[in-house]
């Protein structure tokens, strides 16, 4: 016996009838190393032609070669489908800066975190009672509180273990989370909601239950894109991409900018927050005459802002 015999080597071409085909241990033709096969030949076709070529297979010897072809194949096979991962899991992680205005529980006056943890479980009960999860957070007038409010509310709903909240900065014109949060250089909200960032170049997870997207540069026509088409379809997506429990979006005063007014048709409902200092009945009742028809008051948090210095200055 010639080399050509030589189970597993290049051998001469057989002739159809097992003659010439290099045989195995086992009696069955081998595979062709070299030159057997035409380049481009499928895998289906090799083994096809080995199970032609093959004297009198048995089932066993059949499953053998196929076993033999498809292990020297295996490249050239269909990958199996890989089970996407969870966007929410797949989010990368930032942990809120060393000067993040966010306390922790422990440090917090008890009061606060009360209050938020009561905000919190009546805020949970109504989204549930309907079957709503997206949030917008505003004030009449600049300086009320709004993102303070936002971050501690969202940080008590992401103490409900197992749960999802997803906190977005809306207030493009003068955003504050990514500073309040000690967070820079995370935020590229208008590209995100234009489409041109994807989700999970934008959003992060500052751990196991709550996700922020920051904004950080100031966005005058901010009103365009949330009222925009592609904006819905981005919010949409990410909805349900991470499937949170809640979304809670931060905007910019209500009696000062139309965003929030823009960006209704994405939330099902709005929390309001009142500064003790400066909101007036008048504010609220203003503000509910303007949203009224266009989406429900969920509430309105009487917060005590205590800013240092003028109010803030908006573009
Ligand atoms: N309850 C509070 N306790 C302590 N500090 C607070 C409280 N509420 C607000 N502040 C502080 O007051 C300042 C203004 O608050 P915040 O930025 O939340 O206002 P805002 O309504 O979001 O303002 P803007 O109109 O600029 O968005 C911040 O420095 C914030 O930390
Ligand atoms: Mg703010």
């Amino acid at each position: 016996m010639s080399d050509d015999h030589v189970p597993g080597t290049a051998g001469p071409e057989g002739d159809g009838q097992g003659r010439g085909a290099g045989k195995g241990r086992d009696g069955i033709t081998g595979p062709r190393r070299t030159g057997a096969a035409p380049s481009g030949e499928s895998v289906e076709d090799r083994l096809r032609r080995a199970f032609r070529t093959a004297p009198e297979p048995t089932p066993a010897t059949r499953g053998r070669a196929a076993l033999r072809l498809v292990s020297e194949n295996m490249h050239m096979l269909p990958r199996p489908a890989v089970v996407p991962a969870d966007p929410w899991e797949a989010l990368t992680v930032r942990a809120p800066g060393s000067a993040s205005q966010l306390l922790d529980r422990e440090q917090m006056e008890e009061a606060v975190a009360g209050s938020f943890d009561h905000l919190r479980t009546t805020l949970l009960k109504m989204l549930r009672a309907n079957g709503w999860n997206r949030v917008a957070i505003a004030a009449p007038t600049r300086g009320c509180g709004t993102t303070y409010s936002a971050a501690h509310l969202a940080h008590s709903l992401a103490q409900v273990p197992g749960s999802r909240t997803l906190l977005m900065d809306l207030n493009l014109r003068r955003p504050g989370l990514a500073a309040m949060l000690d967070m820079p250089g995370t935020g590229r909200m208008r590209a995100f909601l234009g489409g041109q960032v994807s989700l999970d170049d934008h959003v992060v997870r500052t751990g196991d239950t709550l996700a922020i997207g920051l904004s950080q540069h100031s966005e005058p026509e901010a009103a365009h894109l949330l009222q925009s088409e592609v904006c819905a379809r981005v919010i949409g997506d990410m909805m349900d991409q991470l499937s949170p429990d809640v979304m809670l979006c931060d905007l910019p005063p209500l009696l000062e900018h139309d965003d929030l007014s823009a960006f209704l048709p994405q939330v099902d409902g709005v929390l309001l927050v009142a500064d003790g200092g400066q909101t007036l009945p008048e504010h609220v009742a203003a503000c509910e005459r303007r949203l009224h028809g266009q989406t429900r008051v969920l509430g309105v948090v009487l917060n005590q802002a205590r800013r240092t210095g003028p109010l803030p200055a908006y573009a």
